[in-house]
């Protein structure tokens, strides 16, 4: 479905039946009638519009699927005009102040909110898969001393379907809920481990007696200390970040999860693809660039300049503009809230004054405002990622951490949709045809 705006989605949209599309092929003159559901036509459709009993029949040419709907989904709603996100409905904005990241992966995935008594029975559930398989620890040591945690998250996440043959079994439901469990349980053990890893430390195990956010930042950073408490203000800002990264429909990672997914593979391997895909710099990637854009400006007063570069075409304003957000990105506001919390604890990071004057100037300047370009989710949360004491290759996974559930959520409906196939799409053939092999010495 297009992100820009989803008709039928709140029903407002929804079409008469008698609602269709009229196409004239110039080709043959012939004239075809294609039904509009939800604003869509069904591309197998155009397949009935041919010039003669060999064709293959019209097809629809998409690179990145910019207005293609590969599937339907009740997971995430997107507004991008008017910066609208809701989980299963719910605004972000209400998750993100009443809620915990956990009752949200409950939302996500099962489409409801939990009554206390479910919320509390899924929080023990996760809570006590957190730990992995011995051999795992073990697989992580066979990592270089300085690789990448995101490279060892991605190899790891997959290890486990090796941990789990069980999990083939896609179509049993209650194999099926234990690796859902499991995936979320057991991703912030893995992104922890990477960390100590790449850190030279050694491995922390969870601890039962922490949230979820409070036992992550455990095993990131305990030492010595028989117990470990994280200020709650960090706890609580980490777990809201979980919560803005938690889904965002059809998006690269996503696209990624359900594709590989079709394939009816395990999920672990399912999410795999999905943490590939967030490896990426143009995905999970673009709240790093913030950071080190921030960090070269150096200083406030070097912000004008800095416009005139970007508005010059020298570079772009990192953490600005959204594909989908052209208003103005509805997690971003909530992100500078939580930098304030986090700022309460750390110290105010001189990295912040630099950036709100990025954006005091960039929002009333002209150049901005007539493309559209608002602050997006990674403008901030890279700032709050590095107050936590984060190290730049952490940030995407820290977003994968938080993305988990939506990927699940996402795997699920595939899975228990009747119209999803394994994914093929088409393409347009531009290569040569019927040549004759060249033997070796023969060629020039
Ligand atoms: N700084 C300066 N100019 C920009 C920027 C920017 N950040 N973003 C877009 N523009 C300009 C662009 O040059 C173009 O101008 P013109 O019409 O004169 O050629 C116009 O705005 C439209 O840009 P576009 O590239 O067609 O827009 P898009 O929708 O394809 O790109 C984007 C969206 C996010 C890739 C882009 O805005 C960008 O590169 N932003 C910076 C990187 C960034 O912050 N990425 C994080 C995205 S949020 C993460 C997530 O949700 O997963």
């Amino acid at each position: 479905m297009s992100t820009e705006t989803q008709p039928g989605a709140d029903g407002a949209g929804a079409t008469a039946s008698n609602e269709t599309l009229t196409v004239t092929d110039n080709r043959t003159g012939q004239t075809y009638e294609i039904p509009i559901e939800d604003g869509t036509i069904r591309a197998l459709e155009l397949r009935k519009i041919k010039t003669g009993e060999d064709d293959f029949g019209l097809m629809t040419y998409d690179p990145a699927f910019m207005n293609t709907a590969s599937c339907r989904s009740a997971v995430t709603y997107i507004d991008g005009d008017r910066g609208i996100l809701e989980y299963r409905g719910y605004p972000i904005e209400q998750l993100a102040e009443r809620s915990s990241y956990l009752e949200v992966a409950y939302l996500l995935i099962h489409g409801s909110l939990p009554t206390q008594a479910r919320l509390d029975e899924w929080t023990h559930e996760i809570t006590i898969h957190t730990f992995v398989h011995e051999n795992v620890k073990e697989f992580m040591q066979g990592f270089r001393y300085d690789a990448h945690p995101m490279g060892m998250l991605l190899a790891s996440v997959g290890a486990l379907s090796t941990f789990y043959p069980e999990a083939n079994a896609i179509k049993d439901e209650e194999s099926r809920y234990m690796q859902v469990i499991r995936l979320i349980a057991k991703m912030p053990t893995l992104a922890a481990f990477s960390y100590r890893h790449n850190r030279g430390m050694p491995y922390v195990y969870p601890d039962n007696d922490l949230s979820y956010a409070g036992n992550f930042l455990g095993m990131i950073y305990r030492m010595t200390e028989l117990k470990y408490g994280p200020d709650p203000r960090l706890e609580h800002a980490l777990d809201v970040l979980f919560i803005l990264h938690a889904d965002h429909e059809q998006n690269c990672s996503t696209s990624a999860v359900r594709s590989v997914g079709s394939s009816q593979v395990d999920p672990y391997s399912s999410v795999a693809a999905g943490v590939a895909a967030l490896y990426g710099p143009l995905h999970g990637g673009a709240n790093e660039a913030v950071l080190r854009m921030l960090r070269r400006i150096e200083t406030k007063e070097n912000v004008p300049g800095f416009i005139e570069g970007v508005k010059a075409g020298n570079e772009r304003l990192m953490g600005f503009g959204h594909r989908v957000y052209k208003n103005f990105d509805p997690r971003a506001k909530i992100i500078k809230k939580a930098c304030d919390e986090v700022f309460d604890v750390t110290g105010r990071n001189p990295l912040l004054d630099i950036a709100v004057e990025l954006e005091k100037i960039a929002l009333e300047d002209d150049y901005f405002v007539s493309r559209k370009l608002y602050p997006n989710v990674d403008f901030y949360s890279g700032l709050i990622y590095e107050a936590l004491g984060m190290p730049v290759e952490m940030f995407p996974v820290l977003f994968a951490i938080g993305r988990t559930s939506g990927w699940i959520a996402q795997w699920l409906e595939m899975i228990d949709d009747s119209e999803q196939k394994i994914a093929r799409p088409r393409q347009i053939y531009t290569g040569g045809r019927g040549l004759d092999y060249v033997p070796i010495d023969k060629r020039s």
